[in-house]
C-alpha cells in the first residue's frame, strides 16, 4: 500500500474524486490539497502533480500540444530534464495572449521542448486577428503545416480560464467583456468561451487548434485549480472530450461540490 494513497482516502480526496469524476464524466480526476487562489504550496502541488502525469503518458514521437497560461507555465519547471524520450515535438496549441510573453503557449512549448531535449514549433502572431488577417494568415504555408501538426497530436495539456478573467487578460474593451456577459460565457479555454451549458458561445479570431480537432486526441490533460474556477470548470466540462484527465486541488473541487 502506497501511503499518499492511504493520507489521500483519509483526507476524503480520494471520494471528493470519484465523486467529481462521476459527474464530470471524464476519464480522471485528480485532486491535490488545498486552494491555488490563497496557497502558493497548492500551486507548486498542482504543477508537479500535472508534471508527473505528463510524464506518465510520455512515449517516442510524440506530439504535444500546449496552451498558455500561469497554470501550464508553471507546469514546466516541474518536468524533469530527461533524454529518455526520443523526437518529442511540443507545439503552441495557438498564438499568444496578452503582454506577458512568459504565459504564452510559445514560450511554454520552447520551456518544455528545453527539459525533454525535445523540438518545438511556435505560432508567433497576435492572439486576436482582424478578419481579414486571419483569412489572409490561414492560407500561409506555415500555419498550414501547423495545422496539420494539429491532426497530428497525441497529447495536449491545457488551461482553463474563468471567461471574464480571461477577457480582462486579453485587454477587451468594457463593451466586449459586457457583451461576453450577455451570451453567457461562463470559461474560456483554446481562444473559445463557453455558458454554463458548455455551448461555445464565441471564439477570438485566431489561427490554433480547433475544437472538433480535440476529439481525435488520444490524451487531453485539463490543468486548473481554485475556488474561483469552479464556476468555469462546471462550465467547461459540460463538453469536454472523455478522455480528458482533469488536475485540479480542493479548493476548486470542493467549490464545484457545492454547486453541483
Ligand atoms: C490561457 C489558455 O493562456 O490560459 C486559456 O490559452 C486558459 O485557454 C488560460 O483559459 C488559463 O490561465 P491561468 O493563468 O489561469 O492558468
Amino acid at each position: 500500500v502506497d501511503l499518499k494513497d492511504v493520507v489521500r482516502e483519509w483526507s476524503g480526496r480520494l471520494t471528493l474524486e470519484q465523486t467529481l469524476l462521476k459527474y464530470l464524466s471524464i476519464k480522471e480526476v485528480i485532486i491535490v490539497p488545498g486552494n491555488v487562489d490563497t496557497n502558493k504550496n497548492a500551486e507548486m502541488l498542482l504543477s508537479q502533480e500535472a508534471a508527473k502525469f505528463l510524464e506518465s503518458i510520455l512515449h517516442d514521437d510524440k506530439i504535444i500540444a500546449v496552451t498558455g497560461g500561469s497554470t501550464i507555465a508553471s507546469i514546466s519547471n516541474f518536468v524533469h530534464e530527461t533524454t529518455r524520450w526520443k523526437n518529442l515535438m511540443f507545439i503552441a496549441a495557438r498564438g499568444g495572449v496578452g503582454k506577458d510573453v512568459s504565459l504564452q503557449a510559445n514560450t511554454i512549448a520552447s520551456l518544455f521542448s528545453n527539459k525533454m531535449h525535445g523540438s518545438y514549433r511556435t505560432l508567433y502572431m497576435p492572439d486576436s486577428l482582424s478578419e481579414e488577417a486571419y483569412t489572409t494568415m490561414k492560407k500561409e504555408p506555415f500555419i498550414q503545416e501547423m495545422m496539420d501538426l494539429y491532426e497530428r497530436t497525441n497529447i495536449i495539456i491545457h488551461g482553463i480560464g474563468d471567461a471574464a478573467e480571461m477577457a480582462r487578460r486579453r485587454n477587451s474593451t468594457e463593451a466586449e467583456i459586457d457583451r461576453l456577459k450577455e451570451i453567457g460565457s461562463v470559461s474560456e479555454a483554446f481562444g473559445y468561451y463557453f455558458n454554463d451549458q458548455g455551448e461555445a458561445v464565441h471564439r477570438i479570431r485566431t489561427i490554433g487548434i480547433q475544437l472538433k480537432q480535440l476529439k481525435n486526441i488520444e490524451h487531453l490533460v485539463a490543468v486548473a485549480g481554485g475556488a474561483k474556477k469552479a464556476k468555469a470548470l462546471l462550465s467547461y466540462f459540460k463538453q469536454a472530450p472523455k478522455q480528458t484527465v482533469l488536475v485540479t486541488d480542493e479548493g476548486a473541487a470542493n467549490e464545484m461540490m457545492k454547486i453541483i
